[in-house]
């Protein structure tokens, strides 16, 4: 039985406020989770509630979610069972009241959720992802790792947001970081060699100088095969262009690279990309209110790329319903902020599964120690996490978390490799 909620603002990876929890049972177990925060955001999002006070943290404070958890939402789970996480999530969003969680904020609700399920996993002396995955939760997710960071990540002029490597050729998660790690490094030597910035962006990829997508491409593609792998085979690209961010007046507008495409002319570059490259998923090729141009792109794509709907579908079951039925996409990027319950998360990646999409659990931008979400990518076996790069302890500790899932597994653990991406060419 939950017995205290404890809210506190503390700080994320960028410096920016935001809302840690603790739930404590009457057992003396404890759970604790932050919330993450996103930059380049769904505009179907649930509310992030920031209190916009210009005289604290340049507005962006979370004081009136927090004081929502130790107020009210304390007063309405406190006696409540953590073990039914279905009803304290159900009291969470009745007590709100709002479609989009905007009274007591999204951020107030994740926290008080995700740390009851900590909580009640504690209280069975159970590790999350087996606590909500159960004895079958043994799939270790195969890593995108994000290595060069543009978009909205990064101050430089690429206009594509991250372009990932993800190293579907390993044998276990922890040779995957290897792997990816390797490259990381290799990259960091040939972009210094060629005069390049190897500072790091929000994710900790490099964020050098480049202007064009087919630039980063050949960069990583290059890093992959001088660390000794084969491109397409034992690692295979991942892209992000997080394509709501550039999309204005019924265009790509391409400011890097000085060009603007319609609809069909960014989706042929995109055709051409995935073409000439081992890309073998695309996040967000599309921008979110560009339905005509993702259902044709599904349509020319999608039967040999993963094609993942990240703003698209803001990890919302109804919008995700709506993209089946619509032909949109072929997969769905999952962050359990832009829902605000481990339920509703739960159900979302449920009936993605059931429509045969496949899942990436995913981080944002803006990131805490917490590592959460690599428990989740375990225990709902969705076999993907994309996770940022192999720097900042904010993106390692979730691929530290999955080294010690791996390792505690032992002879049960399964990588999920190759065939967990929607991979045909
Ligand atoms: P965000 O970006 O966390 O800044 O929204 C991540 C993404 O677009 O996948
Ligand atoms: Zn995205």
């Amino acid at each position: 039985v939950i017995s205290r909620v404890i809210g506190r603002e503390i700080i994320d990876s960028r410096g920016n406020p935001t809302v840690e929890v603790d739930v404590e049972l009457s057992d003396g177990s404890l759970g604790r989770a932050a919330v993450p925060s996103g930059a380049s955001t769904g505009a179907r999002e649930a509310v992030e509630l920031r209190d916009g006070d210009p005289a604290r943290f340049h507005g962006k404070g979370v004081r009136r979610a927090v004081d929502a958890v130790n107020d009210a939402i304390c007063d309405t789970v406190v006696g409540l069972s953590a073990d039914d996480q279905a009803s304290v999530d159900a009291a969470l969003i009745d007590l709100d009241g709002t479609p989009d969680k905007a009274r007591l904020g999204a951020n107030a609700l994740l926290g008080v959720s995700l740390a009851t399920a900590k909580a009640a996993a504690a209280s069975h002396r159970l590790p999350l992802y087996r606590y909500i995955g159960g004895v079958d939760a043994r799939l270790l997710p195969v890593p995108m790792m994000n290595i060069v960071n543009g978009g909205a990540h990064a101050d430089n002029p690429l206009d594509f947001q991250e372009f990932m490597i993800a190293p579907v050729g390993a044998a276990t998660f922890a040779e995957a970081v290897r792997m990816g790690s390797e490259v990381f490094h290799t990259l960091r030597g040939t972009l210094l060699a060629a005069g390049h910035s190897v500072n790091v962006g929000d994710e900790g990829g490099f964020a050098p100088d480049l202007r064009t997508a087919d630039e980063a491409l050949e960069f990583v593609v290059g890093a992959v095969e001088r660390s000794g792998y084969k491109a397409g085979t034992d690692i295979t690209i991942v892209m992000d262009p997080a394509s709501s961010e550039f999309f204005r007046d019924g265009a790509y507008h391409y400011t890097g690279e000085g060009v603007r495409r319609s609809p069909a002319e960014h989706a042929d570059f995109l055709a051409e990309l995935v073409e000439r490259y081992p890309v073998a998923s695309v996040e967000d090729p599309m921008a979110e209110d560009d339905h005509e141009g993702w259902r044709d792109l599904t349509a020319r794509l999608g039967d040999r790329c993963q094609l993942t709907g990240d703003d698209v579908f803001c990890t919302n079951e109804s919008l995700l319903r709506a993209g089946i039925s619509d032909g949109i996409a072929n997969a769905i990027l999952v962050k359990v902020n832009q829902i605000g319950t481990l339920t509703e998360t739960l159900a979302t990646v449920a009936t993605a599964h059931r429509a045969g999409y496949t899942v990436v659990m995913s981080h944002r931008s803006g990131e805490t120690e917490d590592t959460t979400i690599a428990d989740l990518a375990v225990a709902t076996g969705c076999g993907q996490i994309k996770t940022g790069s192999l720097s900042r302890a904010d993106r390692t500790a979730k691929y530290n978390q999955l080294v010690r899932i791996e390792e505690e597994l032992g002879s049960q653990a399964r990588y999920a490799g190759r065939d967990t991406l929607r991979l045909r060419g």
